[in-house]
């Protein structure tokens, strides 16, 4: 089995958790739990693109570029009302675990670029459910805007091109235990009504 569709299947039951604890596309969403959940997201896509670049291989540099998205969740922030106390103040240290191999730095960062996929979905119907203008707080799922296809497409082929088979099973792990983390994460940050569907 190639290295995508291994992680695609390999972390299918993690992202299926993920999206009904999370449970985004819930047309009763209210702004409530929606600005704690963009919250909680900071909490954790902060501290995991800082390790992101920390551990960045050296030939991968030019990946991370304009792929970062924690300037755009605070800007999504503050036009849901926070202020830069409020923003400052914010928990942020879930904890990204081990990427110093590049097997676990791309494992991770998989699932960190594949969340772009899901926020084609998700941009709008929170933009509609709560009446938000488009990228005016919820420009964090809008990921990539219409290069959102393109720049998956160049991610996939160079974490492809990157790792050798004996690699892909350190990834497919890296990436399982990145959406589980992820789990605990909105477990722990969260008030209980949130961290779990209603
Ligand atoms: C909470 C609600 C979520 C929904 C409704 C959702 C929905 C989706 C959908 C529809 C796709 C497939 C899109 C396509 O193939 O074009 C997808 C892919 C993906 N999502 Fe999510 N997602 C959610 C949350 C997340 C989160 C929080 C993460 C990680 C931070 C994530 C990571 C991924 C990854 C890695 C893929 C790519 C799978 C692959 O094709 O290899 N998703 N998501």
């Amino acid at each position: 089995m190639d290295l995508l569709a291994s992680l695609r299947e390999g972390t299918a039951v993690e992202h299926q958790a993920l999206e009904d604890q999370l449970d985004l596309m819930n047309p009763a969403l209210d702004h409530e739990r929606y600005r704690l959940l963009l919250s909680g997201f900071l909490g954790f896509v902060e501290p995991y693109e800082r390790a992101l670049q920390r551990w960045c291989p050296e030939p991968q540099r030019d990946l991370i570029d304009g792929r970062l998205k924690t300037a755009t969740l605070v800007a999504d922030l503050q036009a849901l009302g926070f202020s830069g106390e409020q923003i400052d103040a914010l928990p942020r240290d879930a904890e990204p675990g081990d990427m110093h191999e590049r097997a676990g730095w791309f494992g991770r960062f998989y699932v960190m670029e594949g969340s772009t996929l899901g926020g084609r979905v998700i941009g709008p119907h929170v933009a509609k459910t709560l009446g938000l203008q488009d990228g005016v707080g919820n420009a964090y799922f809008l990921g990539h805007g219409a290069r959102t296809g393109s720049m998956w497409k160049a991610f996939r082929e160079r974490l492809q091109n990157s790792l050798e088979p004996a690699e892909h099973e350190a990834a497919v792990a890296a990436a399982r235990a990145c959406f589980s983390g992820l789990g605990h994460w909105f477990e722990r940050a969260l008030p209980a009504s949130v961290a779990s569907a209603p």
